[in-house]
């Protein structure tokens, strides 16, 4: 596989450990959010999806199959389809169907062991499809693989984009414009604003799943840190944010604590919280100015009866 990309795993394991001692050095402290993705938050990730309570992701697939033959059509032939934050591909593959004469398929995913198994499994089931895996943070500038070809078309569902703030949407956007090109077409998923009765038990399943990935971001810091996070004694939140729009993942401590890292000892006091991701719920009208001055405008719209989730269809200006 050498048409792999990634950082040499000395260099990630320091950038690792700095952002980690950034965001917890804050007032309100933070992790960065691309952290939740090593190999076991990406299968807890892919149980969340199967959730009961986790609507986005049934939601998101069931536009996508009412209306594959549709987006197929719109996108053409020739596709070079590029995914942001692949994790198992299970969505792309409705895509993959309806799409005739693809030149090729480019994941992107932060989890190289969960993107390169996923890669060899598309490769056995698609048989006829040129697979390029790229390992890495899409959120940094990054080029596409020399030996993938086709008409670019930008892949990013599961309503990602509400993990971003406005400014990293931008950054986001326009980075995907240079990186797609002037004839380039890109599918967005979005989640859309509904009663907080619906979103926090979204983010809070009674299984307790939501709850083991967001502590598993602790359980890595302390594997590949040398961290002592004690799991126990952090409790993880979902709170709903009404006027910022948006469910906050936060993990609490449940007892005043000190927890050493890097050779640093960092003091937690009862009910201090690690604020760990924001899941933003839009409306559609909120994003399209970001859209438009970024390089894009929207084409189409597909939604569900219940107007949960909408998946967008840009193209470049
Ligand atoms: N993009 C997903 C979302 O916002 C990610 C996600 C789902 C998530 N559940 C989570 C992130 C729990 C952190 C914690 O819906």
């Amino acid at each position: 596989m050498d048409d792999v990309f990634e950082l040499a795993a000395p260099e990630a394991q320091a950038i690792f450990l700095r952002d980690v001692l950034d965001g917890l050095s804050r007032a309100q402290r933070t992790l960065p959010c691309q952290y939740f993705y090593d190999a076991a938050g990406s299968d807890l990730f892919e149980q969340i999806t199967e959730l009961p309570e986790y609507y986005p992701t049934r939601t998101e697939t069931a536009i996508l199959r009412a209306h594959a033959e549709e987006i197929a059509s719109a996108l053409g032939q020739n596709v070079l389809m590029i995914e942001y934050g692949a994790g198992a591909s299970t969505k792309t593959r409705i895509l993959l169907d309806a799409l005739e004469d693809m030149a090729g398929y480019v994941p992107i995913d932060v989890s190289e062991e969960f993107l390169l198994h996923t890669a060899q499994v598309l490769r056995t089931d698609y048989p006829a499809l040129a697979v390029h895996p790229v390992v890495g943070d899409f959120m940094i500038r990054f080029g596409l693989p020399d030996d993938s070809q086709g008409q670019p078309v930008g892949f990013f569902p599961g309503s990602t984009i509400g993990n971003l703030s406005d400014s990293e949407i931008v950054q986001f956007m326009h980075a995907a414009r240079d990186l797609l090109g002037q004839a380039s077409q890109f599918i967005i998923g979005v989640d859309l604003s509904k009663d907080a009765s619906i979103l926090v038990p979204a983010y809070d399943d009674a299984a307790g799943v939501t709850a083991a990935f967001n502590l598993n971001l602790l359980a890595r810091i302390n594997r590949e840190l040398g961290s002592d996070f004690d799991l126990s004694a952090f409790a993880h939140r979902a709170i709903w944010n009404d006027t910022a729009s948006r469910i906050e993942m936060h993990l609490e401590s449940l007892r005043p604590q000190t927890v050493t890292l890097g050779g640093r000892s960092i003091t937690f006091e009862a009910g201090e919280t690690i604020h760990t991701e924001n899941s933003r719920k839009f409306t559609i009208d909120s994003l399209t100015p970001l859209f438009e001055q970024t390089g894009w405008t929207l084409n189409k719209t597909w939604l569900d009866e219940k107007h949960y989730f909408a998946v967008l269809l840009l193209s470049a200006i």
